[in-house]
């Protein structure tokens, strides 16, 4: 049922904010080069420890046109110190230890539910998974009262996608704890931005002057609204490539250069991300057929070589292959970092989950500290 207050498959177009010059915050320890072991770790304690004293000023992760360039540089610094928490034997901190997290999934996810679900646990988190397919929502409850049994259970995070734009942030304002928007109908999808931004920093040192080409159905995507509304912030310039019937209106408005033609709008750009057909959101036919589709649009090699030389596939996954992307382009080990983008969500949500648990009352459940 779509809640008051929430927009189906809405892209309003609110005007577009550019932040000022980011601040240089500490960098994370991804640049170390440690010899041994030890060394790493406690360069990795002392990254976290200097993140530590950084106070996050938001109760919630709704969107990313809800940040400053401050707060993205914040995020990304502290998940840079993750990344390398993740890649040790022992994994487990205690942040959240005695807090709990619920992961509420209106819609199917594989990658962003178990990677909050992996970041609860390394923080020490109480993490409880509840599917639609579970919830009393099938049997006719409405969103309002889900959300108010689950304020009743006392969680402190709560991490939620829904169907429906709009939905999320409608929630969190019926809620005491805090809610991390995990993707709302074609509003927002918050973490896989800064994920994505995680891993073009990483690989590029900054976003600053980048040319980024986001092509497929940018209009049932939230993540080309969140990748948008992140890469204009901090200085990326961004294309995006899709035939008309796949462009909300007015797109422009975003900030965006408009493409239709894969070859024109690939020239010469740093960054591809690709994006899957979303049929789940189409309400008839939006391209004449997938075969066609992919001739024009999918990204093989042939249009491949219009963008730099070096320039990074990405792809939030899941891949439909053949359809906007060919195979081989997509395992190519020399171009595509998709695989890294999945380890850098963890990464990501780690650092959502660190930041806005410091905004939690200290010494009693969430509920009813509103
Ligand atoms: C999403 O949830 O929006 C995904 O990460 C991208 C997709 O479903 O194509």
């Amino acid at each position: 049922m779509l809640p008051a207050g929430a927009v189906r498959g809405g892209w309003p177009l609110p005007p577009c904010r550019t932040g000022g010059p980011a601040p240089v915050l500490t960098p994370g320890i991804s640049c170390l080069q440690g010899p041994g072991f030890g060394l790493i770790q406690f360069a990795l304690m002392s990254s976290l420890r200097t993140h530590s004293a950084l106070r996050f000023p938001h109760r919630h992760l709704l969107g990313i046109k809800d940040l400053s360039a401050t707060d993205i540089d914040q995020i990304l610094d502290l998940a840079d110190s993750y990344v390398e928490l993740n890649r040790q034997v022992d994994k487990k901190q205690n942040l959240l230890r005695g807090r709990t997290q619920i992961n509420l999934f209106f819609e199917a996810s594989t990658r962003t539910q178990s990677s909050f679900e992996l970041a609860g646990k390394r923080l020490g988190a109480d993490v409880l998974n509840m599917a639609v397919s579970n919830s009393a929502l099938k049997k006719g409850e409405t969103l309002i009262d889900t959300a108010m049994t689950l304020n009743a259970l006392r969680p402190d995070l709560l991490v939620v996608r829904h169907p429906d734009s709009g939905a999320v942030e409608l929630l969190s304002q019926k809620v005491d704890c805090a809610v991390i928007n995990a993707g709302d109908g074609s509003n927002e999808h918050p973490t896989q931005a800064l994920l994505d931004a995680l891993t073009i920093r990483r690989r590029r040192g900054s976003l600053q002057g980048l040319l980024v080409a986001i092509c497929g159905d940018i209009l049932h995507s939230r993540v080309a609204r969140s990748n948008i509304y992140l890469l204009n912030r901090m200085g990326a310039r961004v294309r995006v490539v899709a035939p008309p019937t796949l462009l909300p209106a007015h797109i422009d408005r975003l900030g965006v250069e408009v493409f239709h033609d894969m070859r024109a709008g690939l020239q010469d750009v740093d960054i591809v991300m690709m994006l899957r057909l979303q049929q789940e959101r189409m309400h008839g036919a939006f391209v004449p057929s997938l075969r066609e589709y992919y001739h024009f649009h999918g990204l093989d090699y042939e249009k491949l070589s219009r963008a730099k030389p070096d320039a990074l596939i990405m792809h939030p996954g899941p891949m439909n292959r053949g359809v906007e992307i060919d195979s081989e382009v997509a395992d190519d080990i020399d171009r595509s970092v998709i695989r890294e983008q999945v380890e850098m969500g963890v990464a990501v949500r780690l650092a959502i989950l660190d930041l806005l648990s410091r905004n939690l009352p200290a010494n009693s459940s969430a509920a009813g500290a509103k």
